[in-house]
């Protein structure tokens, strides 16, 4: 089997996985917040609120996961309503075994259409520095200068909707 090969076959299992929105209480709630501590917190050293909501969750926010054909999720992000026009997006992440297949975008794109249809005309985050180039590939722009937040490098970006 090829690169080329192993790469197509990754993307074919993105497109045979869900994206299910995801209410605080559901069955898949708690394997979501645990999914988001493993893959955003425990990588940077953060071992505090394991489980718990993030700080940021209340009820204006969207949660989105993606789920596999054994319904483990593997893909989340979540956007929040600041303002009538606009949305924050925040904890996106992926599986690591699945990343660079397409899994990122493809929830990315899910919730750019909720925050869309929720009549919002532009989203905006803060990037971790690393991830730009993923959201640069997804149509958002850098809209200021380096800062830091929970001890890594970040960028301000935005996307019109
Ligand atoms: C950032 C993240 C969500 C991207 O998800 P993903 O499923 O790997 O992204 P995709 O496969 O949809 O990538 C789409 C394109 O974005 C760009 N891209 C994605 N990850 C990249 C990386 N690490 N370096 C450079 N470009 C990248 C590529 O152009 C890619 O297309 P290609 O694979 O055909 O070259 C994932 O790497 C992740 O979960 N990282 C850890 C958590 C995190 O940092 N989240 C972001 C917080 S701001």
């Amino acid at each position: 089997m090829t690169f080329s090969d192993i790469v197509t076959e990754s993307k074919l299992k993105t497109r045979c996985m869900d994206i299910v929105e995801v209410l605080p209480g559901d069955k898949h709630y708690e394997q979501f917040l645990l999914f988001r501590h493993n893959n955003l917190r425990i990588p940077l050293g953060i071992t505090s609120g394991r489980g718990l909501p993030d700080e940021r969750d209340n009820d204006q926010c969207v949660h989105l996961a993606t789920l596999n054909s054994e319904k483990d999720v593997v893909a989340v992000c979540t956007i929040r309503r600041e303002s009538n026009e606009e949305f924050r997006l925040f904890q996106m992440a992926v599986d690591e075994s699945l990343r660079r297949s397409g899994t990122g975008s493809a929830i990315l794109g899910a919730i750019t259409d909720r925050a869309r249809k929720a009549g919002a005309r532009g989203m905006f985050c803060h990037a971790r520095t690393y991830a730009v180039p993923f959201y640069t590939r997804n149509g958002w722009t850098v809209t200021g200068s380096e800062f830091h937040e929970v001890g890594i490098p970040h960028l301000p970006m935005k996307v019109e909707l």
